[in-house]
């Protein structure tokens, strides 16, 4: 007869303590309350100092354009909603604002739009990448945040400038993100997941993420999430809590989501269990953090968060760019979001790392080994 030894009762320490969790690990790190909530956010904090250390990075946020060819069930600016106006900025809206983030030294921007993959488009931003080298002697380091596109126009791209690539997957449930997109091939989670490798492979910087509180999520889907991160070995992620829109078809599901701001401390939990996780990747605070919370980009900093996006899109196009209700910054002019962030991360005791490129180390180190490997 073999004995059962009782298992001790689990310890948050030892649990953080861990050179690797376990998904059972990231369950009791995802329920953790009071002082064991605590506990993870001081060891996350603890992991930031040591491995990235406290500066943060701006990434100028430039919403190119609201028009997108998909109808994801959670986005306001799917395409099925036509209660708004569609716009697209101009090269030159676009080359003025990388000239703000330039001589404001943010050394990063990040071009983000709806989904588009019309030949047009592609060269549009062939073009304005190109541009934008021009203007800044190829010192400003972009971000792209276009969606699913072919090997050839990422290819296109990175040949034209473009250096890293933000591509959430979302949810990395395919059960669940079928109940959260159209059954179609253009939303499709095998598609989108082949998007990601080939992103990698063309030799961009990777960040992913998902959404959090959504719909039908559960604790099990966001300690999967997490693991997922780990398993692609991603250099970048942005993750935000998922806020409702009422001109979307999950609205439907208000009812059920968690309160806001339950939502918005499991987002603050994923932030702080990727730090400790994969301690030397870019991880961003997210708008929508700020969104639930007037401090929220501030709390994701404290609790591991490096990467901050000041909004450069022109004002008179930011009330169309609304993924989700109530989103920050409508009114706000560049100047006023730069003041307003450099307060906020000087608050959560950070320093801004003005005039750096703020890569992911993770991702530098990789490239590191690789080519140490070849000689
Ligand atoms: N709430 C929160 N985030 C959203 N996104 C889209 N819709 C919502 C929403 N309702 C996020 C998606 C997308 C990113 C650009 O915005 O994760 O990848
Ligand atoms: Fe389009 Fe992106 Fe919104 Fe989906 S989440 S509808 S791809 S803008
Ligand atoms: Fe835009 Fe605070 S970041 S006003």
């Amino acid at each position: 007869m073999r004995i059962e030894i009782p298992k001790p009762v689990e310890n948050i320490e030892e649990i953080l303590n861990r050179a690797v969790f376990s998904k059972k690990d990231l369950l009791f790190l995802l329920h953790a309350k009071d002082k064991d909530r605590l506990k993870l956010f001081e060891k996350a904090k603890e992991t930031k100092l040591a491995f990235v250390g406290r500066k943060v990075y701006f990434r100028g946020l430039i919403e190119y354009s609201n028009f997108c060819n998909k109808n994801c069930f959670y986005c306001g600016i799917r395409a099925g909603n036509s209660r708004f106006a569609r716009y697209q900025m101009t090269d030159e809206e676009v080359l003025e604002a990388v000239r703000y983030a330039f001589e404001n030294h943010y050394a990063s921007i990040v071009i983000q739009s709806g989904e588009r993959t019309n030949k047009t488009f592609v060269s549009k931003i062939e073009s304005l990448l190109k541009k934008i080298g021009t203007l800044t002697q190829n010192e400003i380091h972009v971000t792209l945040s276009l969606g699913e596109q072919s090997e050839e126009t990422y290819r296109r791209w990175f040949d034209a400038g473009a250096h890293r690539y933000l591509l959430r997957i979302e949810v990395s449930n395919p059960g669940l993100y079928v109940k959260l997109h159209p059954a179609n091939l253009r939303h499709d989670y095998q598609r989108r997941l082949a998007a990601l490798r080939t992103l990698r492979r063309v030799g961009y910087q990777v960040g992913t993420g998902v959404m959090i509180g959504l719909p039908f999520q559960t604790l099990d889907d966001l300690a999967d999430d997490l693991l997922f991160f780990r398993e692609f070995d991603i250099d970048m992620a942005g993750m935000g809590p998922y806020i409702e829109h009422v001109d979307t078809p999950l609205y439907q599901y208000r009812e059920s989501l968690l309160p806001l701001k339950e939502r918005f401390d499991l987002s603050l939990k994923m932030v702080a269990i990727l730090r400790i996780m994969m301690k030397d990747i870019n991880i961003a605070a997210t708008t929508a953090m700020q969104t639930i919370d007037p401090q929220g980009r501030e709390k994701a900093l404290m609790v591991g968060a490096n990467v901050i996006m000041p909004n450069l899109t022109p004002v008179k196009y930011r009330q169309d760019y609304l993924l989700y209700e109530n989103k920050p910054c409508l009114d706000e002019e560049a100047e006023e979001c730069k003041s307003c962030l450099e307060a906020r991360i000087h608050m959560a005791g950070d320093t801004i790392g003005y005039g750096e490129w703020g890569d992911s180390k993770h991702f530098i180190g990789k490239k590191k080994k690789k080519s140490a490997s070849r000689d």
